[in-house]
């Protein structure tokens, strides 16, 4: 049951994430020209930048998601748009995705490294890359150090990952990849396709579902969350890096070489 409501919070809207599409287009423009690339999309929910990789790149895009729902929202959405050539919705894992190594030329992930965790994401999916290949991820930092008690405690329950950005970029180099560039979302792209039609879905599942304890304790902590931004906005967000695979072999000076071999 709170899986349902979580996912119909969630479902046919324009994304699952905060960002738009002129933000996609902000780090797609981070990397040097690359002629029709094979991109993977991980975690593409209903695939809004999955669908604007492929307008921007004319290559090929891979978009990966576990929830079907979400990937047939993209398959629907990419024949409409006449993309669909170029655009396929696959349904598995990102803990098993059984591509063969060196597959993609960009892999991209808006808001769903968390799952695996930065460093982890960072790590597992390098191999998928080809040599000199590209990652794009969006993640939530902290903006600021020293948070209030109120929302430290919030991030410590709901992703104790969360770092200042200095923190994933010493991540960005000791897992094999250089920087190209990073940036903060603005503001806007929490609330323009997010959070604002979020809102909008609440207050009618909230009649829908009046007196279902179950239901409205998933729509409550929705609520709490977008409510935690409003107040906190200046504390944390979410920044995009681009990274290039640095194709060096390397090791970690201040760590056992067995465990930071790349
Ligand atoms: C925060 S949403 C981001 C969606 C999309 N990238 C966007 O920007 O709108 C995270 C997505 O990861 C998907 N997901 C969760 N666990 C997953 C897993 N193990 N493998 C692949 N996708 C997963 C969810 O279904 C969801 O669509």
């Amino acid at each position: 049951m709170p899986d349902d409501i979580f996912f119909e919070l969630h479902e046919g809207l324009p994304r699952q994430n905060p960002g738009r599409d002129r933000y996609t287009r902000q780090a797609y423009r981070m990397l040097p020209q690359i002629d029709r690339p094979r991109i993977l999309d991980i975690g593409c929910g209903s695939g809004a930048p999955t669908l604007e990789l492929a307008k921007l790149s004319q290559g090929e895009v891979i978009g990966i998601d576990t929830h079907q729902p979400f990937l047939d929202e993209l398959t629907h959405k990419a024949e409409k748009a006449g993309l669909a050539s170029r655009v396929r919705a696959v349904n598995c894992s990102m803990f098993d995705m059984g591509f063969p190594d060196g597959s993609f030329d960009i892999i991209w992930a808006e808001g769903s490294i968390y799952i695996t965790g930065f460093e982890r994401g960072l790590r597992d999916w390098r191999p998928l890359l080809k040599e000199g290949g590209f990652l794009v991820v969006s993640e939530a930092v902290w903006l600021r150090l020293d948070p209030p008690q109120e929302i430290a405690d919030y991030w410590r329950e709901a992703y104790p990952g969360i770092k200042v950005v200095a923190e994933n970029l010493q991540q960005v180099s000791r897992s094999g990849y250089r920087l190209i560039r990073c940036f903060a979302l603005p503001e806007d792209a929490w609330w323009r396709e997010y959070y604002d039609p979020i809102e909008k879905r609440i207050k009618k599942l909230r009649t829908k579902y009046a007196g279902n304890r179950d239901a409205l304790t998933v729509i409550d902590a929705e609520q709490h969350e977008i409510d935690m931004y409003k107040k906190y906005y200046q504390w944390y967000g979410a920044a995009f890096f681009a990274m290039k695979k640095d194709d060096y072999l390397r090791f970690c000076a201040c760590c056992p070489p067995n465990d930071h071999s790349i």
